[in-house]
């Protein structure tokens, strides 16, 4: 299937050249028209009519005379002479074409060299910023290039004559869809598939596969980029409070009460001595609690039952039921906590105060509330 840009006309191709009365061509519009040409399947022109061409004369299968000699294509169309065969219909229409629109003026004004890329890219531009894109007849001025031609109705009627049959029968060649989707409605024509990320595919509007998925995949990473700044951002925000805050550790009350004396039997408790680090001792009339710390270096002494003793783990003090020390480094015997009777009968235990017997100096172990009568 030929693009539908091209043009078919009595007694050969017109392509995308612009239609008779035209501007000598240069090289470099005459090559692209070969390219264009090539790759749409369209019959390439010959040396004769490329050397028409160039002189501004029409093609060997056009009718028409010689246009004279045409200033730059930039020049606007009132400049354009009026071709004598040409029905009177056509100049108008060459003339609108090659008008630049005020957007294209204004590029033109710049005195920027356009090249395809770059004018890709202003394409591109506009379509982001939501401005009406340059059309063909712009681009063309802004590249030096010639404009397209107008509909080639009048052309193919004052064109020699050439069966239309054979035009119309002359098979079209294919064309991949995705080129017929990325040339129609684009300014900027390419073929192909546009690589994603380059001008190309950001001038064919989204119809390239890199267009619209590009753009949610960017956004997809955009918010996964700003989701982890964030989280960052508030971890250390909280420890930078978490700074003020003051480390504190929260220690069981050393004033507790622990029942009442009946619950306790002659002999060693040692129900307390995980949560409180004493035991409770009774011994006949006498009840006491012995702080449980040795006193050679404050290890925490084990009772040993079977031997009716206290022994110390890590030097080996002893310490018998009563925790008085008798063997290793335990200068002195174990301290013993204030005990009394609280109002509702229980024994209460002040652990905050001590009562010891240092080594060579009276015993403090009879002091009031170093033991209950019971
Ligand atoms: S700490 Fe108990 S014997 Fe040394």
């Amino acid at each position: 299937m030929v693009d539908e840009g091209s043009k078919a006309v009595a007694g050969g191709e017109l392509g995308r050249l612009p239609a008779w009365p035209r501007k000598p061509l240069n090289n470099s519009a005459i090559a692209a028209e070969q390219a264009y040409r090539k790759r749409s399947g369209l019959p390439l022109i010959g040396d004769e009519d490329i050397e028409a061409l160039k002189a501004g004369q029409p093609m060997s299968w056009e009718g028409g005379e010689a246009a004279p000699a045409a200033p730059a294509p930039s020049v606007p169309a009132a400049a354009a002479p009026a071709p004598p065969p040409a029905p009177a219909a056509t100049p108008p229409a060459a003339a609108a074409s090659a008008t630049p629109s005020p957007a294209a003026a204004e590029l033109m004004k710049s005195g920027f060299k356009w090249s395809k890329s770059s004018l890709a890219a202003e394409q591109a531009r506009r379509k982001r910023n939501s401005l009406p894109p340059l059309t063909d007849s712009d681009l063309a001025l802004l590249l030096g290039e010639a404009p397209p031609a107008a509909p080639a109705a009048a052309p193919a009627a004052a064109a020699p004559a050439r069966p239309a049959a054979a035009v119309a029968a002359k098979p079209a060649p294919a064309m991949p869809a995705v080129s017929q989707v990325a040339r129609t409605g684009s300014a900027v024509k390419f073929v192909g598939t546009p690589a994603v990320g380059t001008s190309k595919a950001a001038a064919a509007g989204g119809v390239s596969s890199g267009g619209r998925i590009g753009t949610e995949i960017d956004a997809k990473r955009r918010r996964l980029v700003w989701t982890g700044v964030v989280a960052f951002l508030a971890v250390w925000l909280l420890a930078f409070f978490r700074f003020f805050l003051p480390r504190t550790l929260f220690e069981p009350s050393t004033v507790f009460k622990i029942g009442y004396p009946s619950d306790f039997g002659l002999g060693v408790d040692t129900k307390f001595q995980q949560r409180y680090r004493i035991w409770v001792d009774r011994i006949p009339g006498r009840l006491f609690v012995i702080f449980a710390k040795c006193t050679h270096l404050g290890c925490t002494p084990d009772w040993k039952p079977s031997e009716n003793k206290f022994k110390c783990p890590c030097h080996g003090s002893g310490y018998d039921s009563e925790g008085i020390n008798f063997e290793g480094p335990a200068p002195r015997p174990m301290d013993r906590a204030h005990v009394e009777i609280a109002p509702d009968g229980q024994v209460l235990v002040d652990a905050s105060r001590l009562y010891q017997w240092p080594k060579g100096q009276a015993s403090h172990f009879d002091d009031p509330g170093a033991f209950l009568s019971v």
